[in-house]
């Protein structure tokens, strides 16, 4: 090993997304197949043996990569060095219950943790929160942490994005790799709304394509917003392997960067862009390199979609507001 390891911190590290995620950080699908990594595993006291049997299985891979593996129940401990940490411990959506109830019982969780990442992590920290209402949790955290540009703190759209890329290669019949520009917008929750008007099958646009709004707006939009509800339905447990795979597409491409004339869907504190008001983190179209996103602009928005991304983020704005009455941020 040449390089330096880099300091990867995940809470909920012995859940069920934990579980997906950890064996896939360490045999270099977060980072790169020649970056050494050091875990640094968060749970709850309660969860701190279940977390130390994963960690036993991790040995036992024996992944090249994977420097070392230490657990803890302080989060001062776990942020302390952390290059990226990975927000997954929460409470997660059982049946018939919207995120909007989650807000407080996971509000708490996240400021604590903001301020243990503004007073511990390296200075090139990249925050990705999925722990649910994410986009919110993310803007807790972020609160907590006015040491840290605002930026480096992110919320998971990727899985509604992976979702909406399947649902369109299915409608079509193109191939996924066929597919770019697709963007999620606003929260990720029900109302988030997956655009195709600007996305690309082999070049051509999406909406051309397909051609047929009853089902954009009958059929992808809801299939792709309620996703996780129809999982949680079927599984008797919310999405675990594909969330994990989001939040490893997500690092990976703002890490790495995205690919020429592509972009991908992250929720990102606004800077105003299309109307989305300055602060809240909300999804968008964006581009990475060296490390670094930035919003794509210039977007042309149709009274369509305009009325969809104004909805989510009517939601964002009201969340906003009720982790502002909890004393959250
Ligand atoms: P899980 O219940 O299996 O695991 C959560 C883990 O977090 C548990 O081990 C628990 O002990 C731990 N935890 C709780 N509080 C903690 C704290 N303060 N510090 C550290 N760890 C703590 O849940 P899961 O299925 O792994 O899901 C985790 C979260 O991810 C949920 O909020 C879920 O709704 C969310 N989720 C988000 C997306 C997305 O696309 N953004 C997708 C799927 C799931
Ligand atoms: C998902 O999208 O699968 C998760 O966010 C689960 C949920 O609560 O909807």
């Amino acid at each position: 090993m040449t390089r330096t390891p880099v300091n990867v911190t995940v809470t909920g590290a012995a859940g069920q997304i934990g579980y997906a995620l950890l064996f896939r950080i360490a045999s270099g699908h977060l980072l790169g197949a020649d970056v050494p990594v050091n875990l640094r595993l968060l749970e709850i006291t309660p969860a701190l043996k279940a977390a130390e049997g994963t960690a036993m299985e991790l040995d036992d891979c024996a992944f090249p990569l994977l420097n070392s593996i230490e657990i803890s129940d302080d989060p001062n401990v776990a942020f302390d060095g952390a290059n990226v940490a990975l927000l997954v411990g929460a409470r997660p959506r059982t049946k018939g219950m919207e995120r909007g109830d989650l807000l407080e019982a996971n509000g708490g969780i996240f400021k604590p943790q903001g301020k243990a990442i503004n007073d511990h992590a390296a200075d090139d920290i990249k925050v990705l929160v999925v722990g649910n209402p994410a986009n919110t949790n993310a803007l807790i955290a972020q609160a907590a942490a006015p040491d840290v540009p605002a930026e480096r703190f992110t919320a998971m759209t990727r899985l509604d994005h992976n979702r909406a890329l399947s649902q369109l290669a299915k409608k079509t019949g193109a191939p996924v790799s066929d597919i770019k520009r697709l963007t999620i917008w606003g929260n990720h929750s029900a109302t988030q709304y997956p655009d195709i008007f600007h996305a690309e099958i082999a070049g051509k646009n999406a909406a051309d394509v397909v051609s047929d709004q009853a089902w954009l707006a009958d059929d992808f939009i809801p299939t792709v917003a309620k996703r996780g509800a129809a999982i949680i339905e079927a599984r008797g447990a919310s999405s675990a392997a594909s969330a994990a795979n989001a939040a490893i597409d997500h690092v990976h491409t703002w890490v790495n960067g995205t690919a020429a004339g592509d972009w991908t869907s992250m929720g990102i504190p606004s800077d105003g862009s299309y109307g989305v008001p300055e602060g809240l983190i909300s999804s968008f179209p964006v581009t990475a390199e060296n490390g670094t996103y930035k919003i794509v602009q210039g977007l042309e928005i149709n009274e369509f979609s305009r009325a969809r991304i104004d909805a989510s983020v009517k939601e964002l704005t009201e969340e906003r507001e009720a982790v502002r009455a909890l004393g959250l941020i």
